[in-house]
């Protein structure tokens, strides 16, 4: 087995397969914020990647993605039900995020979690070579920086997760929850989106381990662990030069001819999440056609909404509400010809969608909780001039960094009607300063500088390995 100096672990390989139009396996990258953010880093850097590649059964052999090697890990049905769509999906996932759906505590599921955590960090053990840097990314994989520091107290551990971290009471909750705060802090630095996060954590680790913890770093019995907050970006190079391309810019007004070229066009572009808020912004959108605020000759609004964790039920029936609702909303406002809002449920590749993102006037992100939310940082790149709104949700991690978007708490129906409706009727000039604004901090905050920050940040961090807290 071939070693690398840089090992990436995250739960899902950046490649999806899916049939070709002849029926033969195609790769794509996989639709998620991870994987392209990380699968933009690692193109030109030697490093291996360790992950699932979402499918059932024997691990497939993979091909190398330019210098970047894929170590496939492979899960069984018992494994998937367990680790990815239970533990990690229906207990961690809803958990970290407030809650907004009930968590599962399911017993059964908690031994096969840690089984697959000790598959990943055993398959990082063997592809690291000595003294290597291991980045294991999100809550999927919790456990494995403790198991991978017993295997391999050689390595430099990073793990960085991209969900929110939950206060201490929601934390709490859960039945493993010091094997769960021990397995995360087996890193030498521990990232999270936000310093809230970081605080959590401290706070944690104190009551339920006992140790010394400040905001930036946790001092256990041998070691120090340092934490931060390291929010993640996007390729905004990549973003822009797609959105110079003929093809994007000739397709962004083909759609908006093909949407019968109307006043304003609103979009939204979301996992199929009950955490991204699609149920209230649809309801919004609806009461704002009910009271003849918005009219569908006027203004058309575009939801797209890509497959997610089919399997698991609270997925299924977020999935069968919206699509009732979208057909009750086309049902009474529609007109022949002009639906209210057009609803695709189905993945678009990278140009698509900057051609989208350029045809949109106003662009919705109104999760109700997000770690950091790239869709919202990926329509600023794509615009090529200063107009167009981002309305964008306090409770998404972009909202502290986009503070020239028009923020709004999507708990709150009618602030987000009268917000809406603001962004649409907003002047030239008054848009044409907050895209600057935003495209200007994009500029310089990209995942290129995500990446040498956080790597940066844990090549120091070895050297607090045995130094105390403020040193
Ligand atoms: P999350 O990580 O929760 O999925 P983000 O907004 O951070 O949310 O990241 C979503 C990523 O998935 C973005 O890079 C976005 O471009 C991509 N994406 C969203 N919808 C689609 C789609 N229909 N087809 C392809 N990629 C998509
Ligand atoms: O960013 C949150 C996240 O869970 C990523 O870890 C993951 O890549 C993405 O959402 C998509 O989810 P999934 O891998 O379950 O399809």
């Amino acid at each position: 087995m071939r070693q690398s100096s840089l090992v990436v672990v995250a739960n899902r390989l950046p490649l999806d397969d899916s049939a070709a139009p002849d029926g033969a396996c195609e790769w794509r990258r996989s639709p998620g914020g991870l994987a392209g953010a990380l699968h933009a880093i690692l193109q030109q850097t030697p490093a291996t990647w360790v992950g699932w590649d979402g499918t059932v059964g024997e691990a497939r052999t993979l091909p190398d993605v330019g210098t970047l090697r894929l170590r496939p890990v492979a899960l069984d049905e018992d494994e998937t039900r367990g680790y990815y769509e239970g533990f990690a999906n229906s207990t961690l996932w809803p958990l970290y995020h407030d809650a907004v759906e009930p968590p599962v505590f399911d017993r059964g599921w908690w031994e096969t979690y840690r089984a697959v955590n000790r598959r990943f960090a055993e398959a990082a053990a063997e592809v690291a070579e000595p003294g290597a840097t291991v980045w294991v990314q999100d809550y999927h994989l919790q456990l494995v920086p403790q198991l991978l520091r017993k295997l391999r107290p050689d390595l430099l551990i990073g793990f960085f997760l991209h969900v929110p971290f939950p206060p201490p009471e929601l934390f709490m909750q859960l039945p493993r929850r010091v094997e769960l705060l021990r397995g995360m802090l087996g890193a030498d630095l521990v990232g999270f989106q936000r310093p809230q996060a970081a605080h959590n954590v401290a706070q944690l680790a104190s009551k339920l381990l006992g140790a010394e913890g400040a905001d930036d770093a946790i001092a256990l019995e041998d070691r120090v662990v340092r934490t931060g907050a390291f929010p993640v970006s996007i390729d905004v190079a990549e973003m822009r030069s797609l959105s110079a391309r003929p093809y994007v810019i000739n397709q962004a007004k083909k759609l908006r001819h093909d949407l019968g070229s109307p006043k304003k066009v609103l979009l939204s572009v979301d996992r199929l999440d009950y955490t991204k808020g699609i149920e209230h912004r649809l309801t919004a959108y609806s009461e704002l056609l009910r009271d003849g605020r918005v009219k569908v000759r006027d203004t058309v609004m575009v939801q797209v909404a890509v497959p997610s964790r089919e399997r698991v039920e609270t997925y299924r029936g977020l999935r069968d509400r919206i699509e009732r609702e979208v057909g009750r909303i086309n049902g009474e406002y529609g007109r022949v010809g002009e639906p209210a809002i057009h609803y695709l449920n189905q993945p678009f590749d990278r140009a698509d969608l900057a051609a989208l993102y350029q045809t949109a006037d106003v662009m919705v992100v109104t999760p109700l909780r997000d770690g950091m939310n790239l869709v919202a940082k990926e329509f600023v790149a794509a615009r090529r001039d200063d107009s167009g709104a981002l309305v964008l949700s306090e409770f998404a991690g972009a909202a502290a960094e986009l503070e020239d978007a028009f923020q709004v708490n999507p708990h709150d129906v009618d602030g987000l009607k009268e917000t809406l409706l603001h962004a649409m009727s907003a002047a030239p000039a008054d848009l044409a300063r907050r895209m600057a604004a935003m495209r200007h901090y994009l500029t310089v905050h990209d995942i290129h500088a995500w990446a040498q920050d956080y790597l940066t940040t844990l090549s120091f961090s070895s050297q607090s390995r045995t130094a105390s807290i403020g040193s």
